[in-house]
């Protein structure tokens, strides 16, 4: 077979890596790609919301299976333009990644299902939003409607925050027309858990549950960026309550997209709060996490070929779907000044003999040969274990082999995790807390 995986990042590598290794898979191609994919396959110049060139590439080039990665080009519309070329893609259309699109559309969709998530009201006009503003209790939470890079979301500790948040969103524009409307959201206390499900419309499988860490600093100070690890699964998603998430939030959501007259094939991405009261959903992503995936896909038991064809065909429920024991975590390999401004262009070194499971993300093949940082988020190292100690031995150890100029990561990926399983069971050696 020939597939086409469309993005560039860890994500995208990581379903390179578990789709190189199926033999059925003849060949591979990235667009755009990295300096990691490249070692898989064929790196194709074309940027992911090149829709057009996309799908004339995909006509000359008949592949088997496209994957998109991003939400960018889902939300745009690139599964749509596949289908009507008569391409075989996984990932919603464009109707249906609005659940990523409009965080509006997915408050709709969620009361219409029932599915608990923060109480909330919506703004066009600045007047009125501050108005609401200063009736609330405080932290709120200022969301911008549309896609803004993962950066519409503002915590607004007081009345003065959240009107700097509504001035910035709604007057300035900072994120461009997805700050038309804004929604103001009560604060939700907890942790924070991803599940995915991967759906095709009727039928449904769950990947693990998974912890992403979102602030770019040990104990969760600092910016937001994209994800500085993750580890899956995650133990404070309990059987009893992952079986709860999965009746409260997954089931119904899927029957109120089918209700709505949406064909959604894909990825189900519930970002969640585990409050006292139960979960809550915060959001929903229309594709795979990034980088939850770095840590998913090595624990699928079932080939990934075998669960995207079976999700773009409709037969999910036909797929035997299983889970390999153990546990997976990632750490991310950040460029300095990363999130606001990362530098880049520094030499990456010990890349030579690394394990497979290092997976690319902001890296380019210069011409005399070296690798270097080209992004914000550079290298995901991945460890894979029969439980999370040694998973995040085993990803520590190798994002200590790596070095590049300003290289940050965090030092407590999947520390919570591990205080949790601790307090549970203790172990009788004291080192919960070493990474080498
Ligand atoms: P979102 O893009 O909606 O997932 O928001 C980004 C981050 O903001 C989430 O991962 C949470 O850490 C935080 N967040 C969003 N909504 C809320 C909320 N209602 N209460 C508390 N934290 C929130
Ligand atoms: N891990 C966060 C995201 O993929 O949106």
């Amino acid at each position: 077979m020939k597939i086409l995986v469309v993005g560039s990042g860890g994500r995208e590598h990581a379903i390179g890596w578990a789709l190189a290794r199926d033999a059925r898979v003849a060949r591979l191609y990235f667009a755009p790609g990295n300096a990691g994919t490249a070692a898989l396959g064929e790196n194709v110049p074309l940027q992911v919301t090149d829709l057009a060139g996309l799908r004339a590439w995909c006509e000359r080039q008949r592949p088997d299976l496209v994957v998109v990665g991003p939400e960018a080009p889902l939300c745009a519309g690139l599964v749509d333009e596949l289908s009507a070329a008569g391409v075989p893609a996984f990932g919603p259309g464009q109707a249906g990644a609005r659940l990523e699109a409009s965080k509006i559309f997915t408050k709709d969709l969620l009361a219409k299902a029932g599915v608990p998530t923060a109480a909330s009201a919506r703004f066009t006009e600045v007047a009125a939003a501050r108005a609401y503003c200063a009736a609330q209790r405080y932290p709120l939470v200022v969301k911008a409607d549309g896609l803004a890079a993962g950066k519409g979301v503002i915590i607004a500790p007081t009345l003065a925050d959240a009107d700097a948040a509504l001035e910035q969103i709604m007057a300035r524009k900072i994120f461009g027309a997805a700050g038309d409307h804004v929604l103001i959201e009560e604060f939700l206390p907890g942790q924070e858990a991803s599940i995915h499900a991967v759906t095709d419309g009727a039928d449904y499988v769950l990947l693990p549950s998974a912890q992403d860490h979102k602030r770019i600093r040990d104990d969760d100070e600092g910016p937001n960026t994209g994800g500085m690890g993750a580890y899956a699964p995650a133990p404070i998603v309990s059987a009893a309550l992952l079986a709860t998430i999965e009746r409260t939030v997954i089931q119904p959501v899927i029957t109120a997209l089918r209700d709505a007259g949406i064909d959604y094939r894909g990825v189900l991405y519930a970002g969640l709060m585990l409050t006292p009261d139960g979960p809550k959903v915060l959001e929903f992503n229309c594709r795979f996490g990034d980088p939850e995936t770095e840590v998913l896909l090595p624990l699928l038991e079932t080939p990934l070929l075998d669960l995207l064809l079976a999700t773009v065909e409709r037969r999910l429920g036909k797929l035997r779907f299983e889970l390999k024991q153990g546990s997976a975590l990632t750490v991310v390999l950040a460029a300095p000044g990363y999130p606001e401004h990362p530098v880049t262009g520094q030499v990456i070194h010990g890349l030579n003999g690394a394990s497979p499971l290092l997976f690319h993300a902001g890296t380019a093949r210069r011409e005399d040969g070296r690798v270097t940082v080209s992004g914000g988020r550079v290298l995901a190292a991945t460890g894979v274990g029969h439980d999370l100690h040694e998973a995040r031995r085993r990803a520590y150890r190798m994002a200590a082999d790596i070095r590049f100029e300003g290289k940050q990561y965090r030092l407590d990926i999947g520390r919570k995790a591990l205080d949790l399983l601790e307090k549970n069971q203790p172990r009788t050696a004291p080192n919960k807390h070493e990474c080498g």
